[in-house]
């Protein structure tokens, strides 16, 4: 049994080969936190791990200075799981500990709480842990849910709150999870950025007082991801100890870490308090989202394993899980708004005729949508450009032989639309005040059911309406004015939440009525990329950015939490959109295989030697398309690090016997330095053949490493990536090399 209680020290063990997490009831009654990290004996007590008592803290009830969920007010001046306001205007709480149950398996989450989570297909492949905390004097509870996997490092922990008192309760912040460490010698790590920049990787030494990334915004947000992990200065890719948080939320949230007086660290995850509260009336629950915690003592790289795999099996869910994901072409960056049926014809033949799989029509298709001025919210067809409907578009893609894919933007109103004109109460704002706009858009009021109702009525429409077989789900702005006339004065504070609780049926109700679809999730690209999503769209379009330089930094950040079945890549037309950078067609296609592959351009604008190129990347990506999706994913060389001028990364197969490696150079450099890029993963006891792509016989890289190798060679010696490129085949900026690695047996 992974989950041990032993009543003589009442301690609370939770275990597999890679963890432990204990925790401890303390005869005052605390809930204390004792250790996360490495695995220990099960059959011990570590009851005197807890960490004494400093000169001058004075916590009342937590006397032990490491808790599960601290709360305010008694001497814990550090930031708090959970904050209250009482009937009295008070805010103290004392939690102690009542009672638990250990249960096999990962019960699934109460149906009224409506938040996504990761689940277990059998009850041997996790346990779980509910513990409940009181406070004698309000009647507040806390269940503690915490969920050991069987063979993953991985715990998940989520509350929640119920009100047995007689009076309301005013809850103004509840965290999903905090972590007490016994040391604050960790760097930060968060993956921020802007709008065409996501998901870049930022690293700073733990220092005295709070660091917090977060948003405010309504959505997770391009600036900052619901992810933070905790590395030691010395920890590499492949060692060293990391411990990871992930919110499984996709609203407004909150990842802090504070370093005390005496050099203690705490975690803290959950919704953001700032834009929160929530009155419990008596016999009432609230449930916070699910954090994910993972701790690895083998470095970054372990940690992203054990997130990715958490990630793709047990969070995501549905047909598409586990299905290979089709190459595709998006219309969005050769057309924008202009198009036809005719146009959108020529551009799926060709592209079918290269191998593509799924023709996707992005923004433009419904109302008078001619530019992003209007028709949001109108979703039946413009038929002033779709003649024979959607019904007749799709039916014609479908008779190529191909799927066919629509975009859409549920949650956005245009104020030029007749959803406006007949609801211009269902956007979001506040009475008397204007609103502001963004991308001349407003936000639908999703806090309010009438509104979640008629999304899932009209989209259920359209979805029947032809044979569309992937959705593309935008959210192209965040919240402003926040307010929703369903809700009482004082409850406003729960507007955001309850946003993303509607977002989030709409996104259950659609998938339940339509299994065969394939949702993939974006916001203006990656502002909503987060594990929340991934339960209901298994793909996130990562970036608008489609420059494949910039992608480096981008696919890079984003891999540290989230797998590569998620993250969709395009080859794009040149110059590019975003940065006017010209860079070779194959540097382009290398780049975004590392991902779910497809094109955004239009394939009827190409040359000869372009379309033969594109040809055989769609086949070389077929071919592949079970590692690239499936494979562990592996990075070598940072493009954060020395410059960024190189970077290198791999994908392995599970039992080690291919892998792929890509290696990219942005600028290239006369009489370059001797180098080696050593590879992990591998077998070392096995001979891999390594060929080279795209095939060049000239390359001088390729010539250099190609040939049979051994994994002991490849590890230790690495490939030869000093050779001198200054000549035919290997000239010029934005390069990419591709060693395709096969154990010869
Ligand atoms: C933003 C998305 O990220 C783009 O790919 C495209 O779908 C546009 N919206 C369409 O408006």
């Amino acid at each position: 049994m992974p989950i041990t209680w032993s009543p003589e020290t009442r301690e609370f063990h939770l275990h597999n080969d890679l963890i432990s997490y204990v925790m401890r009831a303390h005869e005052n009654g605390a809930l204390g936190h004792l250790h996360f990290g490495a695995a220990l004996a099960a059959d011990r007590s570590h009851a005197h791990i807890e960490t004494p008592p400093f000169t001058g803290f004075s916590n009342r009830v937590g006397d032990p200075v490491a808790l599960e969920y601290p709360t305010t007010g008694s001497g814990d001046y550090r930031i708090p799981a959970l904050t209250v306001e009482l009937a009295d205007g008070s805010t103290v709480l004392e939690l102690v500990y009542l009672e638990h149950r250990i249960v096999a398996g990962k019960p699934a989450r109460a149906p009224d709480d409506r938040l996504p989570a990761t689940y277990v297909e059998s009850d041997d492949e996790a346990d779980t842990l509910e513990v409940v905390l009181g406070d004698a004097l309000s009647g507040l509870r806390v269940e503690l849910t915490t969920t050991i996997f069987r063979d993953r490092p991985v715990i998940a922990r989520s509350a929640r709150i119920r009100n047995e008192g007689p009076s309301a309760v005013r809850l103004t912040a509840a965290m999903s999870a905090t972590l007490d460490l016994p040391d604050a010698r960790w760097e930060l790590v968060q993956l921020s950025g802007a709008w065409a920049r996501e998901n870049h990787v930022v690293t700073s030494p733990l220092r005295p007082g709070r660091q917090s990334v977060g948003s405010d915004r309504g959505t997770s947000s391009a600036m900052h991801n619901p992810f933070i992990a905790l590395r030691r200065s010395t920890t590499t890719e492949d060692e060293g100890e990391a411990y990871a948080f992930s919110l499984v939320y996709s609203g407004n949230f909150i990842a802090e870490a504070e370093v005390d007086p005496f050099d203690t660290a705490r975690v803290r995850i959950g919704i953001s308090p700032n834009t929160f509260a929530w009155t419990l009336e008596p016999g009432a629950t609230f449930a916070t989202p699910e954090a994910i915690l993972v701790y690895s003592d083998a470095g970054l790289g372990a940690m992203s394993d054990a997130l990715h795999g958490l990630f793709r099996e047990r969070l995501a869910r549905g047909t598409w899980r586990d299905a290979p994901r089709p190459v595709l072409l998006n219309n969005w960056e050769a057309t924008h708004f202009d198009f036809d049926e005719v146009k959108l014809l020529e551009m799926a033949t060709s592209a079918r005729d290269l191998g593509v799989e799924l023709f996707v029509l992005d923004d433009g298709w419904f109302g008078e949508r001619d530019s992003d001025d209007s028709s949001l919210g109108d979703w039946f067809v413009d038929r002033r450009k779709l003649p024979n409907g959607l019904d007749g578009l799709a039916g014609e893609v479908k008779g190529l032989g191909m799927r066919f894919g629509l975009w859409i933007e549920p949650e956005m109103v245009s104020e030029r639309s007749r959803l406006f004109a007949d609801h211009p109460d269902w956007a979001i704002g506040v009475p008397g005040r204007s609103r502001t706009e963004s991308r001349q858009q407003l936000v639908l009021d999703m806090s309010r059911t009438e509104v979640v109702d008629h999304l899932f009525g009209v989209l259920s429409d359209v979805f029947s309406s032809a044979p569309i077989s992937y959705v593309k789900w935008d959210m192209n702005r965040t919240i402003t004015e926040p307010f929703s006339p369903g809700l009482p004065a004082d409850r406003q504070g729960e507007f955001f939440h309850r946003y993303v609780l509607g977002v989030y049926d709409l996104y259950a109700r659609l998938g339940a009525a339509f299994p065969g679809i394939l949702f993939e999730s974006c916001a203006s690209g990656g502002g909503r990329f987060d594990p929340g999503m991934l339960a209901f769209a298994p793909q996130v379009w990562t970036s608008d950015d489609t420059d494949a330089i910039e992608r480096l930094k981008i696919q890079w950040g984003t891999s540290l939490a989230y797998p590569l079945s998620s993250m969709g890549a395009h080859v794009a037309a040149v110059p590019n959109h975003q940065t006017g950078r010209i860079t070779p067609l194959a540097t382009r296609a290398a780049v975004a295989f590392f991902g779910v592959f497809g094109y955004e351009l239009d394939p009827t604008a190409l040359s000869e030697g372009d379309r033969r190129a594109i040809a055989g990347q769609v086949d070389f990506y077929k071919t592949h398309r079970d590692l690239f999706q499936r494979g562990r994913f592996v990075r070598l060389r940072s493009p954060f690090g020395d410059g960024g001028n190189q970077t290198a990364w791999a994908v392995v197969a599970p039992d080690a016997s291919r892998a792929i490696v890509g290696y990219y150079l942005t600028l290239n450099r006369p009489v370059p330095a001797a180098d080696r890029l050593r590879l992990r993963g591998l077998d070392p006891s096995r001979a891999y053949r390594v060929t080279g792509w795209p095939e060049d016989d000239g390359d001088a890289l390729f010539r250099a490493n190609t040939g049979v190798r051994g994994g002991d060679e490849l590890m230790g010696v690495g490939l030869s990536i000093g050779a001198d490129r200054d000549e035919a085949g290997a000239w010029g900026d934005f390069r990419a090399w591709l060693f395709v690695l096969e154990a010869v047996e």
